[in-house]
């Protein structure tokens, strides 16, 4: 069986060291080499700085990706129909079984619409590969987000849904999915992390960053946030409140970088001795952050869910959610970006009036196992 992955941006990155160790582990444990799993990686260059790709492969143990495509930053379509065209010449020569997608970024919904109209050579056995999604169904049903496209599309062309909470089922049901493409298996991001967080404790990143006191950790990269002065302004002078009573540590993303620059914004925050600035970190270094944190504000995805299973209070700032089991179960406050708001909630959970989570069905390491193993009987009935 030969499958092939897709890694593009970096919160692929954790999703897919799932994918390729659970594969790891089903052919260390077949000693036939005929029933191998042959697993290709094509990495799409969407993100190619050494802090926001490189280190991730390295500390997740992925393997090397085979092909690189090396398409680098530029608009949306520009950057969707590059990799869509250097993506089909790779797929016509691989011709695997399954192309696998993880998430919601532009390389997903490339690799998806190149891997649905293509058509293998007559000497082939079957047509096209079969189209996995992994962390399906999430809807934030915002459709100014590109990632909703994304999401939306890619699920659409799906053959086999993965999905990690009950509402992703639900929504793909509305959408008319066939529920036999449906698959409740839980969160291969949560399986990194339980992978990860012996490692993680053997960090103090904290202490390296010479932070003395407790903190709050923020990261910020929505372009809804980021990308207009009139938005990103107000939410760092909130930063600059709240760290009057708690010290944060902000790893910049690249984008937030150049917006905090192109505004004026940077230098005020990096005089500010009680917010501490880095560059993007790497997954240990991150993760040993966010568990022993106050809180975490942020506009990320995935951090949403890693702190609902670290049980660490996150003051989301967006207006809605594709991930509602973080909120409804877990320790996620879905705030926005009103400076009064933000402050009440973050008093109340410096104040000990916090939520504590419960960890949502399936979320126990074992999602990757459950996909590749899905897969093996589909391929099965080949
Ligand atoms: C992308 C994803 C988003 C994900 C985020 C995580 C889409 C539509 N968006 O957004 O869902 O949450 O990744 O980071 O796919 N840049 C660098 N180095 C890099 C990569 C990017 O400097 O390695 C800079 C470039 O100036 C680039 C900007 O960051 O223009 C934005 O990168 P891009 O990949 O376009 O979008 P993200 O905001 O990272």
């Amino acid at each position: 069986m030969k499958l092939l992955s897709i890694a593009g941006a970096r919160p692929n990155f954790m999703k897919l060291a799932s994918i390729a160790n659970a594969v790891r582990g089903i052919n260390e444990s077949n000693p036939s080499t005929l029933n191998k799993i042959e697993h290709i990686i094509v990495h799409t260059g969407q993100h190619y700085d050494e802090k926001m790709s490189q280190k991730f492969f390295d500390e997740l143990n992925i393997p090397k990706p085979d092909v690189n495509l090396e398409v680098g930053s530029m608009s949306h379509a520009q950057q969707t129909a590059e990799i869509m065209k250097r993506f089909e010449s790779v797929l016509l020569k691989e011709m695997p079984d399954f192309l696998l997608v993880v998430g919601d970024v532009n390389s997903t919904i490339a690799c998806t619409l190149v891997a649905s109209k293509i058509i293998y050579p007559d000497s082939c056995e079957i047509i096209r590969p079969l189209i996995i999604h992994v962390e399906a169904g999430l809807r934030s049903f915002d459709r100014t987000m590109p990632e909703e496209v994304n999401r939306i599309l890619t699920d659409s062309l799906s053959d086999m849904l993965f999905v990690t909470e009950q509402e992703a089922v639900d929504n793909l049901q509305n959408e008319g999915i066939n529920p036999g493409k449906i698959h409740f298996v839980g969160n291969v991001m949560i399986d990194t992390l339980y992978q990860h967080l012996k490692l993680a404790g053997k960090i103090n990143k904290k202490d390296e960053l010479g932070v003395k006191e407790a903190y709050g950790l923020v990261t910020l990269h929505r372009p809804s946030n980021v990308d207009k002065p009139e938005t990103l302004k107000p939410i760092i002078e909130c930063l600059k409140t709240i760290s009057e009573g708690l010290s944060l540590v902000f790893p910049l993303h690249p984008r937030t970088k150049n917006n905090l620059q192109r505004f004026k914004l940077l230098d005020d925050i990096e005089k500010n001795d009680k917010i501490k600035i880095t560059t993007p970190l790497g997954y240990l270094d991150f993760l040993s952050l966010v568990k022993d944190s106050k809180l975490v504000l942020t506009d990320s995805g995935g951090i949403q869910e890693e702190t609902t299973v670290l049980n660490i209070p996150c003051v989301t700032l967006r207006e809605n959610t594709e991930r509602p089991v973080t909120v409804t179960e877990g320790s996620n406050y879905l705030i926005g970006t009103n400076p009064e708001k933000i402050l009440e909630i973050v008093g109340q959970i410096l104040a000990g009036k916090g939520k504590s989570s419960n960890i949502p069905k399936f979320w126990d390491g074992k999602a990757g196992d459950r996909i590749v193993s899905r897969i093996l009987e589909e391929f099965s009935k080949f």
